[in-house]
């Protein structure tokens, strides 16, 4: 039932109602111009007060150079990590520390390095051209990659929690030229979910219907980065895979870049024994090891799974009143009104905003004109090509609070503006 306090969906007001509401909100948005803001919601970078939190690495060594097997970590060699590192990121992406390499601080360069490792592959079986699905709205710098390598992308959208694996299973079964997928499997970059069980079991056997060579790559980004204290549960996609027989297709991708620095963490790739060692032949065209000393104080600093969740907790305790800061704005101005929905993640670094169809360029549009800069419309999406041009990616972590809410305040009436203006045009 309609009480006369719940708010007005716009759909359902008059054209005279409408009309006063946007004279308001003109007004509104004329005082947020003469503010002059300069005000950004588009990095999904730790702020300054999470990277303090890791300030312990600088130091931890005090000296102490030589593992316990009498490797010296400042020497040549090692080029699938440090022992003690491989365990880490094996029990981070939870599979065996024999199937894992300790990268430098991008997982995104691990990811590239894989791609033009499969290339020669790929070229040969398919010389017309390679194909990747691309669950959608997901993160644009693995569409950057696939555009590089000249990968053709294939959006498949998302059902809920899960994109939508009977699209998945029909393309690859009947396309042999799809050769992969790009997976965020938890706290989705953008949307924040994590896929069901149900959906990695049918993802372990997807290598099965598929054409030769198939690659899941599993980029674990957000593993360990919850911000409840009812985390989101992940299935275990290689032990599956193992099951299945298929984990030479698995590649598992994860890092510390959101656990201690952004830009000087250690990165994980985790595939079959078999598959790791071609990768690693591979990779010693390019490099004879990656920075063992950075591998070594990260075991200091993190320990184990038990030291990784109690430094986690430190960031969340950080995080949860960004986000929740973003859901008591986005919730007072817009809930009812049926001009938006979005995500309220249990972990990750987003926040995924859907607008009305066909507004999310003018949103980012008015909000810019203001001082408010949000992630360009259609970044989510391959080729920067939102067909709905609806959704936005808001990343709350990086701006003070009190910057937060003034954007959010000014994203709010820009939503408000372009959707009462939709509906006086319709
Ligand atoms: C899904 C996802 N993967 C990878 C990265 C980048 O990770 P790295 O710093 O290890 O390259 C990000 C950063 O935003 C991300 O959201």
């Amino acid at each position: 039932m309609t009480t006369s306090n719940q708010p007005h969906s716009y759909g359902a007001m008059s054209r005279t109602e409408l009309e006063a509401l946007e004279i308001t909100l003109v007004q509104k948005y004329d005082e947020i111009a003469a503010a002059k803001l300069a005000l950004d919601l588009t990095r999904g970078k730790p702020s300054s007060e999470q990277l303090n939190l890791s300030n312990e690495l600088d130091g931890i060594l005090k000296g102490q150079y030589i593992l316990q097997d009498g490797t010296d970590v400042r020497n040549y060699g090692g080029l699938l990590g440090i022992p003690e590192a491989r365990a880490l990121g094996a029990s981070i992406l939870e599979t065996n520390a024999d199937e894992i390499l300790v990268g430098g601080n991008a997982s995104l360069t691990l990811m590239h390095q894989y791609l033009a490792f499969m290339q020669p592959i790929w070229k040969q079986e398919c010389p017309e051209g390679v194909k990747f699905i691309c669950p959608v709205p997901g993160y644009d710098r693995h569409f950057t990659l696939c555009e590089h390598f000249n990968i053709e992308m294939i959006p498949v959208s998302f059902n809920g929690q899960d994109p939508d694996l009977d699209q998945i299973e029909r393309l690859v079964q009947q396309d042999p030229s799809i050769k992969g997928i790009w997976c965020v499997p938890k706290y989705s970059n953008p949307t924040g979910t994590t896929y069901s069980e149900t959906a990695v079991k049918r993802f372990s056997m997807l290598p099965k219907i598929s054409g030769d060579n198939f690659r899941i790559m599993w980029d674990n980004a957000y593993a360990v980065h919850h911000l409840s204290d009812a985390p989101d549960q992940l299935a275990n996609l290689m032990a599956l895979a193992r099951h299945h027989d298929t984990n030479d297709s698995m590649v598992l991708f994860g890092s510390t870049s959101k656990v201690t620095f952004a830009g000087a963490g250690i990165s994980f790739l985790g595939t079959s024994r078999e598959k790791l060692g071609e990768f690693e032949q591979h990779l010693s065209e390019t490099m004879i090891g990656f920075d063992k000393v950075n591998q070594l104080r990260h075991v200091l600093f993190l320990k184990d799974m038990s030291g990784i969740a109690r430094h986690m907790a430190r960031h969340a305790a950080l995080l949860k009143p960004r986000f929740a800061l973003t859901e008591k704005i986005l919730s007072k101005y817009l809930a009812g009104k049926r001009i938006g929905e979005w995500s309220r993640p249990n972990g990750g670094y987003f926040v995924s905003f859907d607008a009305i169809p066909g507004q999310a360029k003018e949103i980012i549009t008015l909000a810019a004109n203001v001082g408010v800069r949000l992630t360009p419309a259609g970044a989510t999406f391959p080729y920067g090509l939102d067909p709905e041009d609806r959704n936005i990616r808001l990343a709350p972590t990086f701006p003070a609070l009190d910057s937060l809410q003034q954007a959010l305040e000014v994203f709010v009436v820009c939503v408000q503006l372009a959707s009462v203006r939709h509906y006086l045009k319709s």
